[in-house]
């Protein structure tokens, strides 16, 4: 039985959650924490056999901490299990392949430039308004053709969706996430332009027409990938900034060889993943690498805890550009759930740093980084820096 120093929403251990997850990862590969009726899955083996075991763990119940029939949100992808999930997921697969990621790429590439480039004649700025908060949601509008109403409502509405997963879950956030849903029914829809991801999918229901032709499956999965891209990707975008402030000779690497930046992007999202879990239920006894899980049980799977585990990553609280297998990080999920947005995650932070890399020497600290007290997702809410041109 654990304790409340043992539990992952403990203010301390969301500042910083990895010497906490180290202990964690010793008491095995699935330890029960009464205090909050779950099971925590820490391990990367086991993080990733429960990933993929989706017969055995399914997602239909939700996969944040509070089940889907008690949030009343259900997601026609993330919130189902094959054969619905399989449906839903090829209505929009191929919106997120390299031929969309090729068209989406110069307006990403446009934007990552322009807003460096007004960072540095700034000097000292604040990582997360001005470069990790407005690039995202300039790249999921050029993605989905939604138009929001402005830049701050669109964060607080990306940061409430993501808070829906929490344990502590704020009665605002709620609202907020209903007042998005309603602002993009009674708006963002009508206003959607003739050619567009939003368009596929409210008037031709994706691919082959495959989502239900009620109007909730539609503007559910549109819901999704609207917000869910929002604060991940910010978060990353950050996380990268910190990072190399942290490990200036890292960066001296990326700049010396930008062809190490698709695999930095991967260290990053191993090393300080955006997302800290997800859920799974079971609906029947189970078992997670020899631990009994008893038949209706909350499985929180911290990836963020199994992307530092020293039995799949050597010296795993090394930040390392060239690490060699950084790539099989599961900052993304895997199996089935693989993040859909990966490939736009992954264009907008290559976009981002190759930007920086030509411009910036070095990111130096001017100020206290404040880690926000966001549950779910593993950001900075300021993140003050001085960006010294090349
Ligand atoms: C760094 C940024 C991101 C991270 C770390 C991230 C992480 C994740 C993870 C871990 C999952 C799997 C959840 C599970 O297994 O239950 C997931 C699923 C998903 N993500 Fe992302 N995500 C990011 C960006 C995005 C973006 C940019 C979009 C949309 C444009 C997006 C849309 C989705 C969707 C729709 C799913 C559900 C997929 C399914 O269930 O089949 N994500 N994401």
């Amino acid at each position: 039985m654990l304790g409340a120093d043992l539990d992952p929403y403990q203010p301390d251990h969301l500042e910083d959650p990895y010497p906490f997850y180290g202990k964690l990862r010793e008491l095995g590969p699935a330890t029960f924490l009464s205090r909050r009726n779950i099971w925590l899955v820490s391990r990367y083996e086991s993080a990733s056999y429960v990933l993929r075991d989706y017969r055995d763990f399914t997602s239909s119940l939700g996969v944040g901490f509070t089940r889907v029939p008690d949030h009343g949100y259900r997601y026609p992808l993330v919130d189902n299990d094959p054969p619905e999930h399989t449906r839903a997921r090829r209505a929009v697969q191929g919106e997120f392949g390299r031929a969309a990621m090729t068209r989406l790429r110069p307006a990403v590439r446009d934007a990552a430039t322009e807003l460096v480039e007004a960072a540095i004649a700034d000097g000292d700025i604040d990582a997360v308004t001005t470069l990790a908060q407005p690039l995202p949601e300039l790249t999921i509008r050029v993605l989905t053709g939604i138009e929001p109403p402005d830049a701050d409502m669109m964060s607080a509405w990306g940061d409430a969706v993501g808070q829906l997963g929490s344990a502590d879950l704020d009665p605002r956030h709620a609202e907020l996430a209903t007042d998005s849903l309603e602002w993009l029914t009674a708006e963002g829809v009508p206003a959607l332009p003739e050619h567009c991801l939003g368009r596929l999918i409210m008037d031709s229901g994706g691919a082959d027409g495959r989502l239900a032709e009620d109007d909730l499956e539609r503007l559910m999965m549109l819901d999704s990938i609207w917000l869910a891209g929002v604060d991940s990707s910010g978060s990353l975008l950050a996380n990268a900034v910190n990072a190399f402030a942290e490990f200036p000779e890292q960066w001296d690497a990326v700049r010396a060889r930008p062809d190490l930046i698709p695999n930095a992007v991967e260290e990053v999202l191993r090393w300080d993943s955006p997302f800290r879990s997800f859920y799974r239920r079971t609906l029947a006894p189970a078992s997670i690498n020899g631990v009994d899980i008893p038949a209706d049980a909350d499985v929180c799977v911290i990836m963020a805890a199994a992307n530092r585990d020293p039995d799949r990553f050597t010296d795993p609280d090394r930040f390392d550009v060239t690490r060699p297998d950084a790539k099989f990080h599961l900052a993304f999920g895997a199996s089935i759930h693989l993040c859909l947005g990966a490939p736009v995650a992954r264009l907008e932070t290559i976009e981002f740093l190759t930007a920086l890399a030509g411009r910036v020497r070095r990111f130096e600290r001017i100020g206290q980084a404040v880690r926000s007290a966001n549950q779910a997702v593993r950001k900075f809410s300021t993140l003050p820096v001085r960006l010294v041109p090349a």
